[in-house]
């Protein structure tokens, strides 16, 4: 399975796959914004729902590759060493969790309050969550942009 992913890496397809996924989403989510903007609200909605999907998938697939492919062994062959690649994968982890924790939170609340009171009372702290939670999806996306290149392709 070592190397039988498709971006010419040590990584499996699995994670290539989750990392094409990775480094869409900010884009995605930008546009999803723009829709909000252009107040398409519902295409704004279900462009969100459909991302989050995408990126428990992406989560999956990471999964799927630790259990079933060869990210730990491909990890371990990387020449990169040094205690700033801990950092960077715990770093990564904290602002990934952190990020998932406020997206998924925001999504449920906006659902059920969608057309009640968004737009309405509720339109200021979900603009507020909601572009936190965008920087939030870019420094994840770029963390692990960088730790995918240190661990596979290093
Ligand atoms: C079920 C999911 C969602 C629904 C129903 C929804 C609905 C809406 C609505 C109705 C507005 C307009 C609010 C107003 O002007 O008062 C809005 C704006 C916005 N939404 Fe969402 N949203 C959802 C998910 C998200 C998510 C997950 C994010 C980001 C992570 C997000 C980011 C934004 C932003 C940044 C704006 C402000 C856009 C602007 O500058 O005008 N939304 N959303």
């Amino acid at each position: 399975m070592l190397g039988s992913g498709f971006l010419g890496t040590r990584a499996d397809a699995f994670v290539d796959s989750a990392m094409v996924l990775l480094v869409a989403a900010p884009f995605l989510m930008a546009y999803a914004i723009r829709l909000a903007r252009q107040r398409r609200y519902r295409r704004h909605r279900n462009f969100q729902v459909t991302l989050l999907v995408g990126g428990i998938v992406a989560v999956l697939l990471l999964e799927g590759s630790i259990r079933f492919g060869s990210a730990q062994e491909a990890f371990a062959l990387s020449s990169a060493t040094g205690p700033w690649r801990a950092w960077l994968f715990y770093g990564h982890l904290v602002v990934a969790f952190a990020t998932a924790i406020a997206w998924f939170t925001l999504v449920v609340l906006s659902w059920r309050r969608f057309t009640l009171t968004l737009p309405g009372s509720f339109g200021g702290p979900h603009r507020r969550t909601g572009a936190l939670t965008f920087v939030g999806l870019f420094l994840t996306s770029a963390s692990g942009t960088a730790l995918y290149i240190v661990s596979f392709a290093l």
